[in-house]
């Protein structure tokens, strides 16, 4: 067997026929991030100039390197070959910061409503919170993408939550992967705590901003 057979059994780094396709690939889902970034950028200055009162805080994006996209195809029990890259629907990643719980759905409904826009699947993590306490709204959708000889559609998939949310999951994320085994189970407890008091002010913080805003229109 050589280096650059793709084989059906988990190997540990890609290979080259692998990263090749990843490569080729990825203009692709390059255009497909860009595109939803700009769509929810085009929505957010809308907003902000009709209303006084841009949804968005901040907008992050990122292309899964090839070793993660070949690790989570080994993880999900696929067979690591060039084939299944596209079996990913997270290669393009986009997450959208926005300051309420209430301007996640009101730019994700007008994002899923534009007439090019797909969706694919919905994991509602706001109405459903995972039991660790994890929030956000997670979109799986496929917009146009247009390279220099082809017009297509690509995944990307969007996760849409509050600063409060993002600060928590990046907190978790540390602890997942950082901490001791003996650490985990006492700062997971504790991370529970602290994402049901972010709900509760959260929600507390919701009520006041959308009495300022009754007032200022009234
Ligand atoms: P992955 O294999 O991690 O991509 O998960 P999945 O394909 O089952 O999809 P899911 O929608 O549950 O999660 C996708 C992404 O959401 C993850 O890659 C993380 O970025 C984020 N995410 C999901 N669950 C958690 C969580 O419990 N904690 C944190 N910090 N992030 C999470
Ligand atoms: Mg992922």
């Amino acid at each position: 067997m050589t280096i650059e057979k793709e084989t059906e059994f988990q190997t540990t780094t890609p290979t080259r026929a692998f990263i090749n396709e990843y490569n080729r690939l990825k203009p692709l889902y390059f255009g497909a991030m860009k595109t939803a970034c700009t769509r929810f950028e085009v929505l957010d200055a809308e907003f902000a100039s009709l209303q006084g009162h841009d949804p968005i805080h901040h907008i992050e994006n990122r292309l899964k390197s090839v070793e993660s996209a070949f690790e989570k195809l080994g993880r999900r029990g696929y067979a690591q070959t060039k084939e299944n890259l596209t079996k990913l629907t997270d290669l393009a990643g986009v997450r959208v910061v926005c300051s309420y719980i209430e301007d996640i759905y009101k730019i994700a409904n007008v994002f899923l409503n534009q007439p090019d826009v797909r969706l694919l699947y919905e994991k509602d993590y706001l109405k459903n919170p995972k039991a660790n306490g994890y929030r956000s709204l997670h979109l799986i959708v496929e917009v146009p993408v247009c390279l220099s000889t082809l017009q297509t559609t690509a995944p990307v998939e969007i996760q849409l939550r509050t600063i409060s949310m993002n600060m928590w999951a990046s907190l978790e994320h540390e602890v997942s992967y950082k901490v001791n085994a003996d650490l985990k189970e006492k700062y997971r407890a504790e991370l529970k705590d602290c994402a049901d008091v972010l709900f509760g002010l959260e929600e507390k913080m919701q009520k006041i901003c959308n009495g300022i805003r009754e007032e200022a229109q009234s």
